[in-house]
């Protein structure tokens, strides 16, 4: 894919398709205007007969209109203005491209920049539409043996800018957003791909090919032996059961030298049954996508790579599967953490916290300078915060504060959640130092008090995704999310944001 900037009229831009909106109540946006004023009247007239809908979510693509250079107009509905904000933008954007993705359309130039979004700089509105137009893009068809999906026509994605100044800014949205693509592409592909194909080996192979990509990458990947000498008991227990592999995956990319690192750490279970506690039946297939902690810190490395930020970065996948077997561990288990911690697994299925636990305590080798897990932790957050919001918790508010932030900016949301003492008393355990559950109550909290057991002197966020991970039902798919919100901690450590 290729990027530009332009400041030329919409009306005099010779493209493929170019993508202007209108609101309701006839008030047409900034393109628009230039459109319906070069066409004479053409879109007004279009408006007032009720071909052009305003509704979010149309759009209405015309072809051949008289005094304007494109080869195709996708009029997309805005909403009413009072409430037009990043939400409506991008999907109207999104509507936009789906209407003309399929045709020959080999190029786009989105005048929705020209509207005001907000407060959003040309910088966050390139960055949007690029990420938008990236995921409506997106097609998995590599498992299917037919009707492999045709790859779009669309090879030129243009942003409109009112002024010189802000199309330095809208490139530079443009180029970031086009590595963070990359990096949702890679994430969904890994969450997509079934459990019999995405192993830990696979997703140890993706680590170690996108290190031969890069030169300032490396990959190195820990064997269950290796674990077993550093003492990941945690780890090697939810292991127990399957015949298939676990790894310790650990991706370094180095920017800036000898600055300390920011650690991101993976939940890769390319597979959850729960284990001996076995889950019930039903969407069971969906724990497929219990890696997508791993596919998005691999897929932030991805970015990252490709952007050369001067940060240096660290990614950790602890990755197994979780099966039962006569070799699994058993509820009421107790095995000894890397920490040296012992912990009683009364639950086998709450084995994110173990596989993460061992992980955590393996990372503070790297002295991070700020350590983030993100997992598909618990049910208990998608109960809590639904579909929409990742969870953040952490024992620093302020760190916690600068997530939901960096979640703002780059429009990929979070939640700050608390995460006190008084939740950790819950995981007691008349057996071991502690159990690996504690009851439904609170349950996204309890298992970030679990984490924050094995995070003492380091700073340190967990970002639960159990519920922004993937779409369930006719969407069903991962949706890359958060990379978007990791590169933006990370390009906004490195000073590269504008
Ligand atoms: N991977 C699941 C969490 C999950 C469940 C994510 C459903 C998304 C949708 C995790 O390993 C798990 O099974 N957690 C248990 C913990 C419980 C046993 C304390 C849960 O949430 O039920
Ligand atoms: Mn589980
Ligand atoms: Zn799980």
């Amino acid at each position: 894919m290729e990027y530009f900037t332009t400041t030329s009229a919409a009306s005099r831009r010779a493209s493929g398709c170019i993508i202007i909106g209108v609101y309701k109540n006839g008030k047409l946006g900034v393109a628009a205007a230039d459109v319906d004023a070069a066409s004479g009247g053409e879109i007004s007239k279009l408006v007032k007969r009720g071909d052009i809908s305003a509704e979010p979510g149309s759009c209405t693509v015309l072809t051949s209109i008289a005094g304007v250079k494109a080869q195709r107009i996708a009029v997309a509905g805005l909403g009413g203005i009072s409430k037009f904000g990043i939400t409506q933008y991008r999907r109207a954007l999104s509507s936009a491209v789906n209407a003309v993705k399929d045709s020959k359309t080999a190029d786009v130039v989105n005048y929705l920049a020209l509207e005001k979004v907000g407060d959003s700089s040309a910088y966050y509105l390139a960055r949007y539409a690029v990420e938008t137009i990236g995921n409506a893009l997106y097609s998995f068809t590599d498992m299917k043996s037919t009707n492999k999906k045709a790859a779009s026509k669309l090879r030129r994605i243009g942003q409109a800018v009112a002024s010189r100044g802000d199309a330095a800014k809208s490139a530079r949205g443009s180029e970031h957003a086009h590595a963070i693509v990359e990096g949702i592409t890679l994430c969904r592909d890994l969450g997509n791909l079934p459990a019999n194909i995405c192993t830990p080996s696979y997703l140890a192979r993706t680590a170690r090919r996108l290190a031969r990509q890069h030169k300032k990458l490396e990959t190195r990947v820990l064997s269950e032996a290796e674990m077993k000498r550093l003492g990941m008991h945690a780890l090697l227990s939810v292991t127990a059961g399957t015949v298939e592999p676990a790894k310790l995956i650990v991706m370094q990319y180095k920017g800036a030298g000898r600055q300390q690192p920011v650690v991101l750490v993976g939940k890769g279970v390319t597979f959850d049954s729960g284990g001996i506690s076995l889950k019930p039946g039903p969407g069971m297939d969906e724990m497929k996508f219990d890696m997508c902690g791993a596919a998005s810190v691999i897929g932030t490395m991805a970015t990252i790579a490709r952007l050369q930020p001067p940060i240096n970065l660290t990614v950790v996948v602890p990755t197994c599967e979780n099966m039962p077997s006569s070799t699994a561990t058993r509820p009421g288990d107790i095995v000894t953490s890397m920490s040296g911690q012992t912990i009683e697994v009364l639950n086998t299925d709450a084995e994110g916290r173990l596989i993460l636990c061992d992980a955590l305590t393996y990372s503070k080798r790297f002295k991070p300078a700020l350590m983030i897990d993100v997992a598909t932790l618990t049910g208990a957050c998608v109960i809590a915060l639904g579909h929409h919001r990742t969870a953040v918790m952490s024992p620093d508010d302020e760190i916690a504060s600068s997530i939901t932030a960096a979640g703002i900016a780059a429009d990929d949301r979070s939640w700050h959640m608390p995460m006190a003492d008084e939740y950790f008393h819950q995981l007691r355990s008349n057996f071991a130092d502690f159990a690996n559950v504690g009851g439904r109550d609170g349950g996204a909290i309890t298992a970030a008090c679990f984490l924050g057991k094995f995070t003492d002197g380091v700073d340190w966020a967990h970002l639960d995704i159990a519920g922004t991970a993937w779409h369930s039902g006719a969407r069903k798919g991962a949706t890359g999310r958060p990379v978007p919100l990791l590169t933006e901690i990370l390009l906004s450590r490195a000073g590269v944001l504008p």
